[in-house]
């Protein structure tokens, strides 16, 4: 079974080709890297994959899903922890994810069992009642992971985040960096 499976595909802008027909396979399980220079074209992979840009040709299936003819149960399968920092910082750490959990329809009492267990994946527990305005930027980031896993994804994608490695040495989920 693979986690992600891509063939040819392509992103142009106008006239720029961001993504030039790229094909690649992630097994279940697997911790799979897609490295490359400023503008070499991962953001818009994953955005791609996550249903978030339509390709221009080519096809991407996440976990099982075709992510152009099958946007929202590609959507139900993935964590997304993107690029640019995206927490609310005048709530706490466990609001975040309580929060985030609501949104994906997680019943209260799952919510509460859930933050507890992401919480304490990424060494917050004892953080989860302050404001993530004060928090250091290595802790938002390990927050954005716990959201991105808190609803139990088969594949997170991780944009720029230096935490893969870290991750990675407590198992899991197979993800794309
Ligand atoms: N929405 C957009 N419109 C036009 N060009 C874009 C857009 N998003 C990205 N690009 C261009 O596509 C190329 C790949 O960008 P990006 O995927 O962000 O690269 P990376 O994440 O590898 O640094 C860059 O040349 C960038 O300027
Ligand atoms: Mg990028």
């Amino acid at each position: 079974m693979y986690a992600i499976r891509v063939n040819n595909l392509t992103k142009k802008f106008n006239g720029l080709v961001a993504v030039n027909s790229i094909t690649f396979s992630i097994e279940t399980g697997e911790l799979f890297g897609l490295l490359g220079p400023n503008g070499a074209g991962k953001t818009t992979t994953i955005n791609m994959l996550s249903t978030l840009l339509k390709p221009t040709s080519g096809t991407g299936e996440v976990a099982g899903f075709d992510v152009v003819k099958n946007k929202d149960d590609v959507r139900r399968s993935i964590g997304v922890v993107f690029q640019e920092p995206a927490l609310d910082t005048k709530l706490t750490g466990r609001e975040n994810l309580e929060f985030h959990a609501m949104m994906y329809g997680i019943s209260k009492e799952v919510r509460k069992k859930r933050t507890k267990e992401v919480l304490n994946l990424v060494d917050l527990t004892d953080k989860e009642n302050v404001l993530v305005e004060n928090y250091s930027g290595g802790m938002k980031r390990r927050l954005e992971i716990a959201r991105g896993l808190i609803h139990r994804p088969k594949v997170l994608f991780l944009d720029e985040n230096p935490h893969w490695a870290w991750m990675h040495r407590r198992g899991g989920t197979s993800g794309i960096i």
